[in-house]
């Protein structure tokens, strides 16, 4: 049997990790894979999580399965994390997942069973695993255009224009905030546009929301998705507790299926159950069980709003350090985006070759796409980062 299995491609995020593993070099540079770095390049658990742990290890007193949904709880505290009160809980259908992919997975595998004749609209570029898994499916994917490589920022006349071609019962997924890979993100009054697109159309908004908190702030990084919510009749989000919990292998996600019509709740959350269990019966708890107990608890909760904010600006300040370095040593504003940009990524609009260059030359690791990493910085490594770039000509 297993002589018919292919080889499959490589993800090429997981390989560019494999390949800076590898690298000797001691001055080596990891801007790759999408995990958050302090200063001095690690990747700290949260001192509330540290704390949440050690008040549910005391507290714990068995291992039984939870729900198929996951701990209600858990599906309580990020609901109101994600969608603040623009919808009341009898309009919300979750299940936990494992990770914010897992929560993605099963998205999509929702809107095959509703509806197979659905396409997928899907930024370009977008994260690669979503194409990944919407081929792995078999579902029928439609790009957008979505970034201007020329200003660095979103084209949204011709995203707008993609986005004409949408029928009813079609999905379009957009990501909440801290757009992966390019760090561009859609304005308040182009959230606007983009709802009454899909309700002139009668598309169904799909948001990935994997960075909430590292771009502009928890609130204002969800504006975009709550504006979805509160606009469109029906909506599915999945959001991921990796980035902004620190908890990237506890696996821990949401995935909502809302709905304004609160009949819909009930047979909504039987299928989403039921993709749990077909897939991997219970999702994974500890992860989750940890961000209710800091959603719920306040100076827990008042401690990990205070880290995240810590490693918000830090990034932010970074983004300013390299912009400000790209235009000293280029002598151009052609850089400039990358302080305009939010989250952890930035495409910075190289060739291949000069991704290149940089891995070969310098022991620079990024995305082959130009994504970089802000959090594979610090203040030393900026002036490297700038000056490497400028050397290999790019
Ligand atoms: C990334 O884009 O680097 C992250 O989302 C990690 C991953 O799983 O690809």
């Amino acid at each position: 049997m297993f002589d018919h299995l292919k080889e499959l491609p490589a993800d090429k995020i997981l390989a560019l990790m494999q390949a800076y593993k590898d690298d000797p070099r001691e001055t080596k540079i990891d801007l790759g894979v999408g995990v958050y770095k302090n200063p001095e390049g690690v990747t700290p658990i949260m001192r509330a999580i540290k704390t949440a742990e050690k008040r549910w290890w005391e507290s714990e007193d068995t291992k039984a399965y939870t729900g198929l949904a996951g701990d209600p709880a858990f599906s309580d505290a990020l609901i109101g994390l994600v969608l603040g009160d623009v919808v009341s809980r009898e309009q919300v259908a979750a299940v936990a997942t494992p990770g914010g992919t897992g929560a993605v997975r099963q998205a999509f595998e929702l809107v095959k069973m509703a509806n197979p004749e659905a396409r997928v609209f899907v930024s370009d570029p977008t994260w690669p695993n979503h194409l990944s898994i919407l081929k792995h499916l078999g579902m029928e994917t439609v790009a957008y255009r979505y970034f201007d490589e020329e200003s660095g920022g979103v084209d949204f006349d011709g995203m707008m224009a993609d986005l004409k071609g949408v029928k009813p019962g079609d999905v379009v997924l957009l990501h909440g905030c801290c757009h992966n890979p390019t760090g561009a993100n859609l304005t308040s009054p182009e959230w606007d546009a983009v709802i009454k697109l899909m309700n002139d159309t009668g598309a169904v908004p799909m948001i990935d929301i994997a960075y909430q908190g590292f771009g502009d702030g928890l609130e204002a990084d969800a504006a975009g998705t709550r504006a979805v919510v509160k606009g469109c009749p029906e909506v599915l989000i999945a959001a991921s507790c990796s980035k902004n919990f620190g908890i990237y292998r506890e696996r821990t996600g949401l995935l909502m299926a809302v709905s304004h019509d609160a009949s819909k709740h009930k047979v909504t959350q039987g299928n989403l159950a039921y993709l749990n269990r077909q897939n991997y019966s219970f999702p994974p708890d500890h992860g989750a069980r940890l961000v209710s107990l800091v959603l719920t608890t306040p100076d827990l909760r008042a401690d990990w709003e205070a880290e995240l904010e810590d490693v918000r600006t830090g990034m932010l300040e970074l983004r300013k350090q390299l912009a400000a370095e790209l235009q000293r040593l280029s002598g151009s504003d052609r850089f400039g985006f990358v302080g305009q940009h939010r989250g952890m990524f930035s495409r910075l609009g190289l060739s291949p070759e000069h991704v290149e260059a940089l891995r070969r030359d310098h022991g620079i690791y990024m995305v082959g796409d130009s994504r970089i990493n802000i959090a594979g910085l610090n203040q030393k490594t900026v002036p490297i980062l700038a000056e490497a770039i400028v050397e290999v000509g790019a």
